[in-house]
This record gives C-alpha cells, sequence and structure tokens, in this order.
C-alpha cells in the first residue's frame, strides 16, 4: 500500500506497511529463512545439520561470531560462558520479591532488566570487547535466571550453578536438583532439550528480534535491549504461543472434540495456537525436528497423552480448505510445548526456556547492529488519521 502522506507540511511518498510485512528493517547476515521452501539456516549451516550435530553453545558462537569455533575456541567459549553462570545474590533477593504466583517470564523479564544496573561497564557499547563480555554475561546467566524463576513459583530453594556441568545439564539441575547428590540427567533428555534451544536460537527479523533491534538503535545498554526482546516473546502471537498450545490441547482434552473446536476456529472465534506463521508459508522445518525430538523424549518418559489430540488436529487441519488455502501449517511452538511438559516444566515455564534458546539470537541481532555504519535510530513513519489545528475548549463549554 503505497499512500501519499505529509511530512512536517512537506508532500512525500512513503510506505504503509503495518506490522512490517514487506519492510526490510535492516540487512543482516546471521539467518536465512525461504519461508515458502521450508528452509532455516544460520550463518548458511541448514538447521537441520545443527540439530543433529552441534551443541547450542557450539551454535550460540557460531551465531554471534560468523563462523564455527574449532576446539581451542569452543573450549575458551565454554570457559567464558561457565564463569558467568552465577547471579548476583541481591538478583536472587529481587526474584524472592515477587508473589508466589509471578509469571516466570514476567520475573525473568524484570530481572534482565535489574541486570543492567549491576553492570553500568554495559552502557559503553562502542567497544567491542566489552559488548562481548556483556553477551556471555548474559548467554551464561540466563539459566540461572530461568531456574530461580521456576524454583520460585515451587516454593523451593534456588539451586546455584554447578560448573562442572554442561551448559543444558546445569540448568536442568538447578531446576530439579532435590538432595545435596549430583544431579544425573537422562541424557535423551539433556540432548532434548538441547536441540530445542538450537531450534530456538534465531530466527532473524521475528517480534522480539524487532524488538531488540528497535530498542537497542537508541543506544541503550543490551541488558535493557534484550529485556523488551523478553517482552516481546511473551506475547501469545510469538513465543507465548507454546504456553498457549498446551492450554489448548488440555481444553480440548479429547479428539472427539476436535471437529466443534476447529468449526470455531474456521468461524473466528480462536486462532489454532502454534499454526501459521508470518514467514513459513509451509511446514516450519523447526517443527519437523521437534517431532522427531519428541520421540526420542517419550521413549523415556511415557507417551504424553496430549500427543494423540495434536496429532488428529494435525492431521485434520492439513485436509481442511480454511487451513489449506491460508497456508496455514505447524510452527515451532505446535509439538514443543508436548516436549516441554513431558520433562516436567509447567506451561508457564515453556516460554522462558524458548527465551533461554533464543539469547544468542537476540545478541547478534544486536552484535550486527551495533557494528552497523548504515543503521539509524529505529524511528517509523506514521499515516496521521486524527484532527488537525483546532483551539482549546475550556472545561465548562465541553
Ligand atoms: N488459526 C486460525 N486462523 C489463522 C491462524 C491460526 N493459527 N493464523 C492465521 N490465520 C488466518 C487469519 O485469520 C487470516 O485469515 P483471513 O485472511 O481470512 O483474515 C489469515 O490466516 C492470515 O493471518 P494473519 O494474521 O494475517 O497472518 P500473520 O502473518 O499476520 O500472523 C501469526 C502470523 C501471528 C503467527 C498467526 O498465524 C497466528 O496468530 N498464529 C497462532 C499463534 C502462533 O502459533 N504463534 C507462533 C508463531 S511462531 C513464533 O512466534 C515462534
Amino acid at each position: 500500500d503505497l499512500k501519499q502522506i505529509a511530512v512536517d507540511g512537506e508532500p512525500g511518498l512513503a510506505t504503509y506497511d503495518p506490522g512490517f510485512v514487506n519492510t526490510a528493517s535492516c540487512r543482516s547476515a546471521i539467518t536465512y529463512i525461504d519461508g515458502d521452501a521450508g528452509i532455516l539456516e544460520y550463518r548458511g549451516y541448514p538447521i537441520e545439520q545443527l540439530a543433529e550435530s552441534s551443541t547450542f553453545l557450539e551454535v550460540a558462537y557460531l551465531l554471534l561470531n560468523g563462523e564455527l569455533p574449532n576446539s581451542a575456541q569452543l573450549e575458551q567459549w565454554t570457559h567464558d560462558i561457565t564463569f558467568h553462570t552465577f547471579l548476583h545474590e541481591n538478583i536472587k533477593t529481587f526474584i524472592e520479591g515477587f508473589r508466589y504466583d509471578a509469571h516466570p517470564m514476567g520475573m525473568t523479564m524484570a530481572a534482565i532488566a535489574a541486570l543492567s544496573t549491576f553492570y553500568p561497564d554495559a552502557r559503553d557499547i562502542g567497544d567491542p570487547d566489552n559488548r562481548k563480555l556483556q553477551a556471555t554475561r548474559l548467554i551464561a546467566k540466563m539459566p540461572t535466571l530461568g531456574a530461580f524463576a521456576f524454583r520460585h513459583g515451587q516454593g523451593k530453594p534456588y539451586v546455584y550453578p554447578d560448573n562442572e556441568l554442561s551448559y543444558v545439564d546445569n540448568f536442568l539441575a538447578m531446576l530439579f536438583k532435590m538432595s545435596e547428590r549430583k544431579y544425573d540427567a537422562d541424557p535423551r533428555l539433556s540432548r532434548a532439550l538441547e536441540i530445542l534451544f538450537i531450534l530456538h536460537a534465531d530466527h532473524e527479523q521475528n517480534c522480539s528480534a524487532n524488538a531488540v533491534r528497535s530498542v537497542g538503535s537508541s543506544g541503550v545498554d543490551p541488558y535493557s535491549a534484550i529485556a523488551a526482546g523478553v517482552g516481546a516473546l511473551y506475547g501469545p502471537l510469538h513465543g507465548g504461543a507454546n504456553e498457549a498450545v498446551l492450554r489448548m490441547l488440555r481444553r480440548i482434552g479429547d479428539v472427539s472434540n476436535i471437529p466443534e473446536f476447529i468449526e470455531g476456529v474456521k468461524a473466528g472465534n480462536e486462532r489454532l495456537m502454534g499454526f501459521g506463521h508470518r514467514v513459513y508459508k509451509n511446514y516450519d522445518p523447526r517443527a519437523k525436528i521437534i517431532k522427531q525430538a519428541a520421540d526420542g523424549v517419550f521413549e523415556v518418559t511415557g507417551v504424553n497423552p496430549l500427543l494423540k489430540i495434536a496429532l488428529e488436529l494435525e492431521k485434520i487441519a492439513l485436509e481442511d480448505e480454511y487451513f489449506v488455502s491460508r497456508k496455514l501449517y505447524p510452527n515451532v511452538d505446535f509439538y514443543s510445548g508436548l516436549i516441554y511438559e513431558a520433562l516436567q516444566f509447567p506451561p508457564e515455564m515453556f516460554t522462558v526456556l524458548f527465551a533461554i534458546g533464543r539469547m544468542p539470537g537476540w545478541l547478534a541481532q544486536w552484535e550486527e547492529l551495533s557494528g552497523d555504519k548504515e543503521q539509524k535510530i529505529a524511528r517509523p513513519k506514521q499515516v496521521y488519521t486524527g484532527a488537525r489545528t483546532r483551539d482549546f475548549v475550556p472545561i465548562d463549554k465541553r
């Protein structure tokens, strides 16, 4: 939609594009998506290969630095991340201050914003080494923050990081450890969670990455910019969809209720959560990998009874003209919640897991923005539709 709009009294041509459906806000060399073909690549590497063969920290390094690390680089990177896993004790107190039923995403978002006050050095965003230090801190502290938020909701004491464990095993230990004994995560479950983190690590200019870039373009510190990204991810149309999917499946309750539910969706009463995507007009490649990973998890945990409903919903939707004509396919969130639930996470934790996985992507986007000389402060135009100049009316005349 091109519309002639007046800017400061000057006529000019601008694009009216609510939701940036057809507007590139930046140049980026991080993630490539072909939504029609269902292709996703990080720095040129297909997501299928990364999910099969890499670790989350390797992928984080790749996103941030542009290349996969060699052995020495990976060792140094793993050391740096491990070194920064602890949170300042006052952040623990900060989390303790929330209500018992506070949503973990709210706590995580607030705690990340609060971290900006603990690292005032982060405001020096012109120094690449300093930016790298802040990125390392954020990736390292995210699992600790997520685990503290989780245990707060459960009323259980917080578990400090165990730096002898891998990134994912340490996270699982901080979540589920219940005694002094070392926590031994089942390697199959740990690998499934690692794959989920890899699949979520970046997705180019999605709503939260755009929020990080938009806020970051003001020159603010990365904690504040990332907190904005966490806020965007919290929404049910974005990362919050994984939680919404599980609640939807629970509400449907039985396969026999699916036809009535689908009719309601087609009538516009609600959306089929976990379906549809702004970019993918084909099966989301991440959803395919998640479906396979789910089988591995269910071998350990037993099959999630909601799987039957999800499979049937997918089958019906993929044959229904409403979904077919609109190219609505399962997205990354459709099956991830089933795995998270099998791993003993309550639904309100699902989006926190997404946020932990997405952190390297947000930071890579922020790093790219910081080094991009062409990038200006994000400041879209508007098409003004309100009243024009009129005289103030005193209150007794209104
Ligand atoms: N269920 C039912 N109908 C849908 C759905 C859905 N999940 N998604 C889109 N549609 C319909 C819309 O009603 C619209 O129909 P119309 O043309 O008759 O009006 C058409 O499909 C196009 O939908 P838009 O909202 O214009 O598509 P958009 O690209 O703006 O939205 C979005 C993409 C937000 C993901 C949407 O598909 C949606 O709401 N899905 C459900 C929520 C969800 O799963 N979000 C997670 C996305 S993945 C992620 O963020 C990690």
